[in-house]
């Protein structure tokens, strides 16, 4: 077999293929001795033959070597196992067995951060989806369901800390200054939760009594520098624990649940059984380091990983094309929570902002795929958008259809029937039909078919008859292995509205089943305005034929405020590429729709806030059929400008009145600091004489880091002394505090400024940019992949930038490389020059021998 063939395609795995493991292992005993150069790990399964069959054991390896193999106490000769692509292979006649192996580790070397590693001093793991196989021999995969005892073994002064899931049973002292702990988690789980921490950390300590009366301890572990930062997460985690019972009549079950904080993590956290691991940047927060953005996503996936513990560890997936069974549900429940701690309307926005930001791009890429995929070849590049937030829009849309209580009337069935299984995408929907009473046979092509939809929406008024005929219909979008499609099931809200006494004339719920639809509604006298998709009842793109008058009109009466909102950005839209076009669309009613909102007292700072924000730079590309990023920069920079000037005073007075005297994070302090900020934005924008020094008084005397990185970021983007000063107060202020310190080059990569490429470049050799910190790589070229105008430098630059930090990273952390792979496999989307740009780097990036699978996958399905 020639190897380089080999190499170059890596294995396809399908759903079709599952099978039943050949192979349960009903218990496992694993003693770790834990050294960061060399650790051992003796490894005791409990191995029990699954039906008739008389295939050998596999047990998946990556970099393992066996030190010993034995079984049943006793040890093989070499000809007794073999290696086959990393895996051990055992062949063993009975139908129980008891398997041990040993293996050596070096987690100082573990770049990857998959597996055991080490961070910051601490040892640590993570497993999801295939890293325990970098720790033992194991059969990797989630519809294995083992207890697990583990004793840990480390140097006492280093590593004082023991954790593990689950519960403490023992611990005690050993020699030349080790000890030992031994955990035992009683409750079955797939071996992608597995999870153990050492290190030298403090402990935030609190409790919790659950709604039967079982006394919680909880922890959250921090380097002890950091124990000041922890108060908000403890908050958020208390406050989730009473949510789930409260909301879905879910406890917790254990009697320890810990948190620990690393600052080498691939994502935001996981959530092993009783002990969740975490990037510090979703536990720490302090007025000082954190955004109001930063608490939110502290709150948000403290409660997404606690709601793990029952969607996803009690019910876990049978296979990783069932990823969204846990993910995207947990999203959906861990919206809900934010939205009942905070506001149900902004967070909607909030979120539907991200779907269109994230999902919508993916979906009508290359690397578009289903809610539950058909195929891939490195699964970590299914942890994605659609899986995550599309995922839980199809959960939400089942609660719209089935209402509040049928809908948990379902979760409950799905939880009694499949408590402690590995259940299916299929399983949630048919529990979501028996407990809910429904059908949702056409509802589940949304699992199997990618794209989003398009609905298009044309209203017509007969004012002899007094009818209204609204025409629905649907279109989805070709998408890579789906040419075609079938109409799907989508529940569209909508409300008419009576242009004069602004009477909404009834909110309904429209089933759009087919691919074009009439749907009539009697007795309205005049012609109503449509306000549609209301709290974005379906993940689709809605076009209908409203005016800009009705949009105004929408902006500025419309009871939802999803739609209110919708109706401000479309508004907006239409002017911009309008403009972009060369078919100019008048701008007034912006400015207008603008000050009406700004002087409306009835809503609150934080509504208006996203409310008279421009859309993004990219969300306006992905209007345009061919994405002209220079257009789309000068038009938007223009009116920013206009609506700034026109309403200068308005600025100027609310952010001089929204001025904060004291920090808080209650909503209408969050609010008023959203509101100032955009205030600012805004008045520097209308190129006021004084806008830079303002901003530079915000930046400097602020409380809190909401005002004074958004100042930071409004000085970013413009020419100023003010500008040169802000970026060096805040790094030498904040340059020991890793955290803080990528705000720094994220500020700076995300500046609408006509030399931010150039400005990456030299960030990418400053001496705190490291490959090796995942969190630093995004701040930087994360989000300068996302600076759509900055990115697409027409020189070509940008692309080169990104490529070479690709090429860089693969071999030290190819998770975190095949990342930044997505941005540049959107050149369809733009014109030839920008396209042959972007596909000479994907070539440049696959011709490199050694590639990994991750970075391989990404760039082979972005080049098709
Ligand atoms: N289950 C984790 C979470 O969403 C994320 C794990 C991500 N794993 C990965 N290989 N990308 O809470
Ligand atoms: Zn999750």
């Amino acid at each position: 077999m020639d190897i380089h063939a080999a190499a170059a395609s890596p294995a396809v795995i399908r759903r079709s293929d599952y099978r039943v493991p050949d192979w349960l292992v009903p218990d496992v005993t694993l003693d770790f001795d834990l050294d960061p150069a060399l650790t051992t790990v003796r490894a005791k399964l409990a191995v029990a033959r699954n039906g008739g069959h008389d295939r050998p054991l596999r047990l998946d390896g990556d970099g393992l070597v066996p030190l010993e193999v034995k079984v049943d106490g006793r040890s093989l000769t070499q000809a007794e196992w073999h290696l086959e692509a990393g895996a051990l292979i055992l062949p063993l006649p009975g139908a129980a067995h008891e398997v041990e192996t040993l293996v050596e580790l070096a987690p100082e070397r573990n770049s990857k951060l998959m597996g055991l590693y080490a961070s910051g001093g601490l040892l640590c793991t993570q497993c999801e989806a295939e890293g325990f196989r970098r720790i033992t021999f194991f059969p990797d995969r989630p519809d294995i369901l083992s207890r697990y005892s583990v004793r840990m073994a480390a140097d006492k002064a280093c590593f004082p800390i023991l954790l593990a899931n689950g519960d403490p049973v023992e611990q005690g002292d050993g020699e030349d200054g080790r000890h030992w702990a031994i955990w035992n988690d009683p409750y079955p789980k797939p071996c992608y939760l597995f999870a153990l921490v050492a290190g030298d950390l403090s402990c935030n300590r609190d409790r919790f009594v659950t709604m039967s009366g079982r006394d919680v301890q909880l922890g959250i572990w921090v380097k002890d520098a950091d124990l000041p930062r922890t108060t908000h997460a403890m908050e958020a985690l208390k406050n989730s624990m009473a949510w789930d019972e409260r909301v879905y009549g879910r406890e917790y079950d254990l009697n320890v649940f810990n948190i620990v904080a690393v600052a080498d993590f691939n994502f935001g956290a996981m959530e092993n059984k009783g002990l969740n691991i975490f990037n510090s940047r979703y536990i720490l927060a302090d007025p000082d380091t954190a955004t109001d953005i930063d608490y939110d996503g502290v709150e948000g996936v403290v409660a997404h990983e606690y709601f793990h513990n029952w969607s996803g560890n009690r019910v876990t997936c049978r296979d990783w094309f069932q990823l969204s069974l846990k993910e995207g549900f947990t999203v959906f429940r861990d919206q809900n929570f934010s939205a009942d701690m905070g506001s149900h309307a902004v967070k909607r926005i909030e979120d539907v902002r991200i779907l269109r930001a994230g999902q919508f791009p993916e979906d009508s890429g290359p690397l578009a795929h289903p809610v539950r995929p058909e195929s891939y070849m490195e699964i970590s590049n299914f942890y994605t958008a659609t899986i995550y937030n599309k995922g839980a829009e199809l959960i939400r849309m089942m609660a719209l259809m089935l209402g509040p209580e049928r809908f948990h009337a379902g979760t409950d069935l799905y939880f009694d029937r499949h408590d402690g299984q590995a259940a299916t995408c299929e399983d949630f929907v048919r529990a979501m039909e028996d407990g809910g009473n429904i059908d949702l046979t056409q509802f589940r092509l949304w699992y199997e078919q990618a794209g989003t939809p398009r609905v298009r929406a044309l209203l017509s008024h007969d004012a002899a008859t007094g009818r209204v005929n609204l025409v629905l219909s649907q279109i989805i979008p070709p998408t890579p292995g789906q040419p075609e499609k079938r109409p799907m099931a989508i529940p569209i809200r909508v409300a008419l509205f009576d242009r004069e006494s602004r009477a909404n004339h009834g909110d309904e719920t429209l089933m759009l089943t087919r691919s074009e639809q009439r749907f009539t509604f009697q007795n309205v006298a005049t012609a109503p305005v449509l306000s549609i998709n209301r709290g974005f009842s379906a993940p689709v793109i809605v076009d209908t034929n409203r005016s800009q008058a009705d949009l105004a009109f929408l902006s500025a009466h419309d009871d939802d405020p999803f739609a209110r909102y919708e109706a401000m950005q479309q508004l907006m839209v239409n002017v911009l590429v309008g403009q972009i076009g060369g078919q100019p669309v008048d701008e007034s009613a912006v400015v207008d729709a603008v000050r009406q909102t700004l002087i409306d007292p009835a809503l609150d700072s934080a509504f208006v806030a996203e409310a008279i924000r421009l859309p993004s730079e990219a969300y306006l590309g992905d209007q345009m059929p061919i994405v002209d990023p220079d257009a789309i920069h000068d038009a938007r920079d223009a009116l920013q400008h206009r609506i700034g000037a026109e309403l200068e005073p308005l600025w100027r007075d609310m952010h001089a009145r929204l001025r904060a005297n004291s920090f808080s994070l209650s909503p209408a302090a969050k609010g008023a600091r959203k509101l100032r900020n955009a205030a600012l934005h805004y008045l520097v924008a209308s190129g006021a004489a004084d806008g830079p020094l303002t901003a530079f008084e915000q930046f400097d005397s602020a409380d809190n880091m909401t005002e004074r990185q958004a100042a930071l970021g409004i000085l970013a983007n413009g020419e100023s002394p003010e500008r040169i000063a802000a970026v060096d107060i805040f790094y030498n202020r904040y340059c020991a505090d890793a955290l803080t310190l990528d705000k720094w080059f994220q500020t700076q990569a995300f500046a609408l400024h006509p030399d931010t490429v150039d400005l990456v470049e030299k960030l990418g050799r400053h001496k705190d940019f490291t490959l090796n910190n995942p969190n630093r790589v995004r701040a930087l070229y994360g989000a300068f992949s996302g600076n759509q105008w900055a990115f697409h430098h027409r020189s070509g630059k940008g692309y080169r930038l990104v490529a070479d930090c690709i090429l860089a990273l693969d071999p030290i952390n190819p998770q975190t490389a095949a990342r930044l792979v997505p941005p540049l496999g959107r050149w369809k989307r733009f014109d030839a020059q920008r396209a042959a740009l972007m596909q000479a780097q994907l070539q440049r990036i696959l011709s490199q021998p050694g590639l990994s699978k991750d970075v391989m996958e990404q760039v082979r399905k972005s080049l098709d």
